[in-house]
């Protein structure tokens, strides 16, 4: 017998069964040989929310989450916020290789080439009210997209691919600027190429009446570093639902505004929105204690705290504590600090966070210095879409080209009526 496998015994039954281990796995279509008799359909695992089941293989991000480590194709997220770009961070997250000079050059070329949007879209936006969502109109705005690019079906040509790639993330930015002046009724600023990937989105939303626009640096590089952090994190919500909807062989703009639908909730990119509200409601210091009571006793989620894999300090929320120092240092200092800094600080000390291992995740600090950038709350889980649509776009590429791949078709264990006959609607209860 080998030693890399688990032996099951079916008690109803008394068979025995060897299913092979390998990374220590198992495949869950290898329960299925097990069976009552012939007629049977055979095992099942059941698991919502999918908490312990491998999705695919994947060589993008690595999380260690009792540990507190994210690497992006083997790099630590530390190294790349110190030393890398965004731009160059999504040719990793990508193409898997951090790029060469040449490399990189062509890559930011392409990207930058590739963010003016067609006329027609400011049309869908003008149909927005004054107070849509920008989240609604970014979704609505990327599905847009494949109509305008029918080449976009061929997903199994490279070429094309790359072609969408460039597209998606050269005109995220310009999407969610435009969303966010339509919000303001503000004319639309129209994509600088002489300015970096962060610095032309700074002037697509806050361009007034200057001949050209200077992003502050310090604020550029701040928003380059929270881009770099929310890159790519493997089988999340949104990540899933990319590779789900993408599963079906649709094109990748179509498969990025669902993933996009996925991120909009406010138990995944929406909670930084909630974060902020949260720290608005409790108002002061002083309240915080009462605050944390009413969290544990189940009256309140404490937003921007605990992750379904990180256990421990979530790494990315480690950097964005220094990021929010320098960004107070030109903007000031937001007044809403202080409050997250207690809650951090009871929370931390707290029996009921400890045992649970809630830490503050990678949302429970953006919202503050997004805040201090002049973003809006709704604005929000759109700085977060930007960014991760590299992530999205590596995960969708790499789901296509595993053979092992084929549509998404979860089971289910039905608990529904057997068969009954139609009630005439005067029979009705
Ligand atoms: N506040 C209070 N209690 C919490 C919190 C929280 N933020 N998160 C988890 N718990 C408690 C649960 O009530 C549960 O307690 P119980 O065992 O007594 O029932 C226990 O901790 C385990 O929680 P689960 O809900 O099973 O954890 P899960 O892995 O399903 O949830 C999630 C993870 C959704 C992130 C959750 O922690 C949460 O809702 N956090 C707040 C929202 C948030 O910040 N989301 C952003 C996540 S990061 C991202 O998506 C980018």
């Amino acid at each position: 017998m080998s030693r890399d496998s688990l032996t099951i015994t079916d008690n109803r039954t008394g068979k025995t069964y060897e299913i092979p281990v390998t990374d220590d796995t198992i495949r869950a279509f290898d329960l299925r040989q097990i069976k009552l008799n012939q007629n049977d359909f055979g095992m099942m695992s059941y698991d919502p929310a999918f908490n312990n089941t491998a999705l695919c293989k994947s060589k993008i991000s690595f999380i260690d989450g009792d540990n507190g480590i994210l690497r992006y194709r083997g790099y630590p997220i530390e190294e790349l916020a110190e030393r890398s770009t965004y731009l160059e961070t999504a040719y990793l997250i990508i193409f898997g290789e951090l790029p060469t000079r040449k490399q990189l050059e062509e890559w930011t070329y392409h990207v930058t080439h590739h963010t003016f949007i067609h006329e027609s879209i400011k049309k869908f936006l003008d149909g927005f009210h004054y107070d849509a969502h920008p989240m609604g109109m970014l979704i609505s705005t990327i599905a847009a997209l494949s109509t305008f690019y029918p080449d976009a079906r061929h997903i199994f040509d490279a070429e094309s691919r790359r072609k969408q790639t460039y597209r998606l993330i050269g005109k995220m930015p310009t999407l969610a600027a435009f969303a966010y002046r339509h919000s303001l009724g503000m004319p639309f600023v129209y994509p600088d190429n002489e300015l970096t990937y962060p610095g032309n989105f700074l002037n697509m939303l806050f361009k007034t009446t200057e001949l050209k626009y200077r992003p502050n640096p310090t604020l550029e590089h701040a928003l380059d570093i929270l881009f770099i952090l929310h890159a790519d994190h493997e089988q999340n919500c949104s990540a899933a639902a990319m590779r789900n909807v993408g599963s079906s062989h649709v094109d990748p703009y179509s498969a990025c505004a669902a993933a996009t639908a996925a991120l909009y909730g406010p138990l995944h990119g929406g909670a930084n929105e909630e974060v902020l509200r949260m720290l608005m409601e409790i108002g002061s210091i002083g309240n915080v204690p009462s605050y944390i009571k009413r969290v544990k006793s189940g009256e309140k989620r404490l937003m921007g705290f605990g992750h379904r894999i990180y256990k421990n300090y979530d790494p990315r929320a480690r950097i964005i504590k220094r990021i929010a120092d320098e960004v107070f240092d030109v903007m000031g200092r937001n007044p809403l600090l202080d409050i997250a800094l207690e809650v951090e600080r009871i929370a931390l000390q707290d029996e009921y966070f400890v045992s649970r291992k809630l830490y503050p995740n990678v949302d429970f600090y953006t919202g503050l210095i997004y805040q201090s950038m002049g973003f809006p709350v709704t604005m929000f889980p759109v700085l977060f879409a930007i960014p991760r649509t590299s992530g999205w776009i590596a995960q969708w590429e790499e789901m296509l080209l595993d053979p092992e791949q084929k549509i998404a078709r979860p089971r289910q264990i039905y608990m529904g009526h057997d068969q009954r006959p139609y009630v005439p609607m005067d029979q009705r209860s």
